[in-house]
């Protein structure tokens, strides 16, 4: 099969890494992808949005499948638009329509869809710019700290948690005053839960589903997640926490609800669905759906996958995916991120990144990476390299990231240095 992949960073290299194992995957391409990913195929210099283009290109190569990494194209409908195009149509892409894809796209409709479908989540309320006023009343009244959530995308920037109500008033004047654009038009204000977070995937053709290892990220850019959210600085398989009782309660609890919501509700959602969950006492909440795999977590789920992916990407276009099984490597994984000091505030970049040839037992997966004009690989965004490792248990996974972490070197390299302390 020839496949298009969409995307560039670190998640998309390891599904580009994934993809490439596949036996029956004959060609890769990835659009735009990075230098990691021209290893696993051929990257093609365009925008993972431009569907005009990414089109004419699947007709000029004859792909036989697209597979969509981020969520911009699912949010701008790239499943519609391939759909809606006789010369195209007959070609799966591997996501959510525009419409199901509103599950990360729009915050608001996410949570009046699980308050409709008796989906756990937490306490909230939404307000639009008209009703700043009653928002801000709203603030006054709230237990604290206060959860703030930008409704559209926001680069994973969206979502503020606030400890005091002077704080989330500032905040959400910020927001509806078009710091995220128009993602900040609405606001959803939501209660805080204790608790430790975890994300669960799951793979579904509309009908059946298979649920992916369990994974957890920190997304705190200090150690002891402190210092502000980032899109990810780490990330372990499985977390010990998500027990197969715990794992049982979230399928009855959240995956089931979810999936017969979509249905009751005329939503055909095929792809990936990330469930963003807290565990709370032996309770499950969500606290935000994607409709995507997460980054960094795709970096410790698939290396922990056996079966030929392409195989279940197949059956997710065939409505077969009942018939597959996972299998799952029974080995701990973890991930520790490379990032730019400064990150996720102002950075430099073009940074030269040495060191990788003397990593060993490791899989590098890049993520803001890219080659200057003497072929030197410099740093381009704020998380530049995962560290993904294998152990017998987590402790021997965490202890060779950090191993091979520190054999590679840019200027201004940042890590964290407790990924899995918590475990
Ligand atoms: N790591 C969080 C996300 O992918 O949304």
């Amino acid at each position: 099969m020839k496949i298009l992949l969409l995307g560039s960073g670190g998640r998309e290299h390891a599904m580009a890494w994934k993809i490439s194992k596949s036996a029956q995957c004959s060609t890769l391409y990835i659009a735009p992808g990075n230098p990691g990913t021209a290893e696993c195929g051929e990257n093609i210099n365009l925008a993972a949005t431009d569907f005009d283009k990414l089109a004419a290109f699947c007709i000029d190569k004859k792909i036989d499948m697209v597979v969509v990494g981020p969520e911009d194209p699912l949010v701008n409908g790239v499943v519609d638009y391939f759909a809606a195009n006789d010369l195209i149509k007959h070609i799966p892409v591997i996501g959510p329509n525009k419409m199901a894809a509103q599950m990360e796209g729009s915050k608001t409709f996410a949570k009046a869809f699980m308050q409709r479908n008796n989906v756990q989540t937490p306490a909230y309320k939404e307000f639009s710019k008209e009703n700043i006023d009653a928002a801000i009343h709203y603030i006054d009244e709230h237990a604290l700290p206060i959860v703030l959530k930008a409704d559209g995308l926001a680069a994973g920037k969206g979502v503020i948690i606030c400890d005091t109500h002077e704080q989330a008033i500032s905040e959400l004047q910020l927001m509806m005053s078009g710091k995220f654009g128009e993602a900040g038009n609405k606001v959803v204000i939501e209660q805080f839960l204790t608790g430790v977070e975890l994300t669960v995937i799951i793979l579904t053709d509309g009908e059946n589903y298979l649920m992916l290892p369990p994974s957890k990220d920190y997304k705190k850019i200090g150690d002891g997640d402190t210092g502000l959210n980032t899109g990810g600085m780490g990330a372990i398989s499985p977390p010990a926490f998500a027990t197969e009782d715990f794992l049982q309660k979230v399928k009855e609890k959240i995956i089931h609800p979810t999936l017969n919501g979509l249905k009751k509700e005329n939503i055909e959602y095929k792809g990936f669905l990330y469930f963003g969950l807290f565990k709370c006492g032996d309770e499950p909440y969500v606290i935000e759906y994607n409709a995507r795999l997460g980054d960094p977590e795709t970096q410790v789920i698939l290396p922990r996958i056996k079966n030929d992916i392409l195989d279940l990407f197949k059956a997710v276009a065939e409505n077969n995916l009942g018939s597959k099984k996972l299998e799952t490597d029974e080995r701990a994984c973890a991930t520790v991120i490379l990032a730019s000091h400064g990150y996720p505030s102002a950075f430099e970049k073009g940074k030269i990144i040495t060191g990788m040839e003397n990593t060993e037992d490791c899989l590098l997966f890049h993520a803001a990476t890219k080659t200057d004009e003497t072929n030197n690989l410099i740093t381009s965004g704020g998380r530049v390299l995962a560290v993904t490792s294998y152990g017998k248990n987590l402790s021997e996974a965490l202890l060779n990231c950090y191993v091979n972490a520190g054999r590679i070197y840019f200027e201004s390299r940042y890590f964290r240095r407790d990924i899995g302390w918590d475990i």
